[in-house]
């Protein structure tokens, strides 16, 4: 059901890693949701932006407490569906495995593995729901891929379309043997929670699509014989601060 008293929601982001607030966005309300899958990860903020209005939930909670493997997205999706959230674009950071795909870089990815386990990955999996088998040979939405790589480029922002997602379990970050084998299995980017955000997604028929953005080389990619936290955070914030221009000039 939309909300009530506002505007039906554009765009709906769910932010990852360096990403807990989205800067820009005015005239904010927040949104508690029941779901029946337990709570999402905080309230929803809805607010304008770029003259849109715009639904925004922080993947971790707003002070990243929750780790991958413990976000609960069934209850994401569900609460900005039941917002009214017919477009979601989840930001996601990641390490890079390709060449070219290096710290800072925002790549758009067109299709992904899942190397996770234990998650719930379907609307399915409740006692008496009805059972179903979704397509999902193209994991993201195609139109709002190219509508970001379009607002990416129009807004000066370097960016990268296409390329394979592989979403591992985490907390921790991945051996090097991992990464090689993600890489033969033709893994472009490595990530803790593109999965199962991305069929949960397709499963309530919402339009979906992952802004990837490389903080790192993945294990044995880069120079550095170990990965620094803070410097995964440093060229987060970088690449973070690209993300409201993509979305303004996509929303205008
Ligand atoms: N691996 C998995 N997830 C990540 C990484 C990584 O190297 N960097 C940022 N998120």
């Amino acid at each position: 059901m939309p909300h009530p008293d506002r505007a039906p929601i554009d765009l709906a982001i769910i932010g990852g890693s360096g990403l807990y607030k989205f800067p820009g966005l005015e005239n904010t309300t927040r949104q508690a949701v029941d779901t029946p899958y337990g709570p999402a990860s905080g309230d929803v903020v809805l607010g304008d932006f770029a003259g849109k209005r715009l639904a925004f939930l922080a993947r971790h909670g707003e002070s990243h407490t929750l780790p991958p493997h413990r976000v609960n997205y069934r209850a994401n999706l569900w609460a900005l569906h039941s917002l009214g959230a017919r477009r979601v674009v989840g930001v996601n950071a990641v390490g890079g495995i390709r060449g070219d795909m290096g710290p800072r870089v925002i790549v758009v990815p067109d299709q992904l593995i899942d190397y996770t386990h234990g998650r719930t990955t379907s609307y399915c999996d409740v006692e008496g729901a009805e059972v179903r088998h979704i397509d999902f040979s193209e994991p993201y939405t195609e139109a709002l891929r190219l509508q970001l790589l379009a607002a990416a480029r129009a807004a000066n922002v370097e960016v990268i379309g296409g390329g394979c997602y592989g979403a591992t379990q985490g907390p921790r970050l991945e051996t090097r043997a991992e990464i090689a084998r993600m890489k033969r299995d033709g893994c472009d980017l490595v990530g803790m929670t593109g999965m199962p955000e991305a069929v949960l997604a397709r499963e309530l028929g919402l339009e979906y699509a992952c802004l990837a953005l490389v903080a790192n080389f993945a294990a044995g990619c880069g120079d550095e014989a170990e990965i620094s936290i803070e410097e995964i955070f440093a060229h987060l914030a970088a690449a973070t601060a690209e993300v409201p221009r993509i979305l303004d000039a996509m929303l205008k």
